[in-house]
């Protein structure tokens, strides 16, 4: 046989075993066998010497690249086995790292808490300082320097949730605060004007839950102090607000109202989504919904905090937070906002 012929044979053989190892193990007698010294390729170059030149160094270059090419071989295989060895530990460990990751659960914020960040983010864009206050408060924040006193008619129309605690020593008792209104009180015993800040949180009322009401909701409150505010800042400030956050083609009303803090109170509206001041279901007939309550900071107030009203005066401005995104979305049931159903709350 020639040998041509023989080192044909040897390579089909060769790798045909090297394919039949399935494992690495497998791979190192399979070198010796047919790579070793003692192989019969090894050989068959030792026996070269022998041959007529001619035919020695045709001989000599098909034997060395077969020497080669099993070389190669050897180093392929040992890569794919070491590859599959190393899948089929984690499969042993019960990881199969050719599966495609998890995707995160992806949280989101509340729709209360969206419409609070982007009102706060508008007024923070007008110059306002974002500042928060406790919930649990005194009756002192609440009514007194608010120009509630005891026995006032207005601490009766937001009934409250009293704390079971006794008075501190000035007589002054705890409550769920009924309105984020007492921050204006703490900022203003604290600094002299200029003011601008708003306060947005969490308030109570001891009141029934229905469709429109819950005992606990937000606020987002406002406050400006300075030499020769008017009302005109007043209606200036929310029209502005509201114009960025309902859009440029809502028409805004304001109308006298009564709180006791305030001299003279407003009352601001926006015109309905829905309607267009026309008057539907969702404006109950009128074309407006009600958005805030704001007025001149009434001069016994800022007297109360030793802020001059001769010197000084300012506007303030208290707005319901959940009617906003109910308004916006056409949200039927207020309770939805607290039900805890991912399926309402995913939407927003
Ligand atoms: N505190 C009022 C409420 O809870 C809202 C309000 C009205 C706040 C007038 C103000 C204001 O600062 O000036 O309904």
């Amino acid at each position: 046989m020639d040998i041509k012929q023989r080192i044909s044979e040897l390579r089909v053989q060769a790798l045909d075993e090297l394919t039949a190892a399935d494992e690495t193990s497998g791979l190192e007698p399979w070198r010796v066998r047919w790579l070793g010294k003692k192989s019969r390729l090894t050989e068959i170059l030792r026996g070269l010497a022998s041959l007529p030149i001619e035919e020695r160094k045709e001989a000599g270059a098909v034997s060395n690249e077969l020497k080669l090419e099993l070389e190669a071989a050897l180093k392929a295989r040992e890569d794919i086995l070491r590859d599959c060895e190393i899948a089929s530990s984690a499969v042993r460990d019960a990881i199969d790292i050719s599966m495609p990751g998890r995707p995160f659960p992806r949280g989101r914020l509340h729709p209360v808490s969206q419409a609070m960040n982007e009102i706060a983010a508008i007024f923070s864009g007008m110059g306002f300082q974002v500042l928060e206050g406790p919930a649990v408060e005194w009756d002192y924040y609440n009514f007194d320097m608010l120009n509630m006193p005891k026995e006032h008619p207005a601490r009766a129309a937001t009934d409250t949730f009293w704390l079971d605690a006794p008075p501190n020593e000035k007589g002054w008792q705890m409550l769920l605060r009924t309105h984020t209104s007492p921050m204006q009180i703490r900022a203003m015993e604290k600094t002299q004007p200029p003011i601008r800040l708003v306060v947005p949180g969490i308030v109570h009322r001891y009141e029934a839950t229905d469709a429109t009401h819950l005992s606990m909701f937000h606020q987002l409150e406002g406050l400006a102090v300075d030499e020769g505010i008017g009302l005109a800042d007043l209606k200036g400030t929310l029209t502005e607000f509201a114009r960025r956050f309902f859009g440029p083609d809502r028409r805004v009303r304001f109308r006298c109202d009564f709180f006791p803090y305030v001299e003279p109170g407003a009352e601001m509206a926006v015109e309905c989504a829905v309607c267009r001041g026309e008057g539907c279901r969702l404006c109950g007939g009128s074309g407006w919904i009600e958005v805030l309550g704001s007025g001149m900071v009434h001069p016994s107030v800022l007297e109360g905090v030793g802020i001059d009203p001769k010197k000084y005066s300012g506007f303030a401005f208290g707005m319901g937070i959940e009617r906003i995104p109910l308004l916006k979305y056409g949200v039927e049931d207020i309770r939805l906002f607290y039900s805890s159903d991912l399926r309402f709350l995913r939407q927003f």
